[in-house]
């Protein structure tokens, strides 16, 4: 039975306001809602965590070391500048999936650069919301 963490950063609590012409209709609570059914049918847990603050997302990272199977981490604008959300990857020895909804080598230069790309399992871009359910599917087909 994976226990999987599901972490969006900054900004993406305005999902469904925030530019949807890139990031979709969809809110974070309706995506939320739909990946804890798909991993409650099979028999997984999923607990989801927003947070704007690098910090806080810091911590919940570093607090999963030994708790969950799989992470789904989309760090959004900190995925281009946060060393230290990518150390707290390292120390948690959690399998970790970078998701973007945007493919963000579509995008502005700034956007091109991962901290944490070498440090996660993959990455997964550029399909809007359903960015995340790949990224489950893959958690729940593989989490030991
Ligand atoms: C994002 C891409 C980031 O560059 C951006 O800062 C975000 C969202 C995405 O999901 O496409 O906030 O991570």
């Amino acid at each position: 039975m994976p226990r999987i963490l599901v972490v969006p950063g900054p900004n993406l609590n305005l999902l469904g306001q925030r530019e949807p012409d890139l990031y979709g209709r969809e809110t974070l609570a309706q995506i939320d809602a739909r990946l804890v059914t798909t991993a409650k049918a099979r028999g997984s847990t999923l607990d989801t965590f927003q947070s704007n603050g690098e910090g806080e997302i810091v911590t919940r990272i570093q607090e999963a070391r030994g708790k969950y199977d799989y992470l789904i981490l989309n760090p959004a604008a900190y995925t281009h500048t946060s060393i230290a959300i990518r150390d707290a990857v390292v120390f948690a020895e959690v399998p970790c999936i970078e998701v973007h909804l945007s493919n963000v080598h579509k995008r502005e230069p700034f956007r091109h650069t991962s901290l944490l790309a070498d440090v996660v399992v993959g990455r997964i871009m550029g399909f809007g919301p359903r960015s995340y359910d790949l990224a489950l599917a893959i958690a729940l087909d593989t989490a030991v």
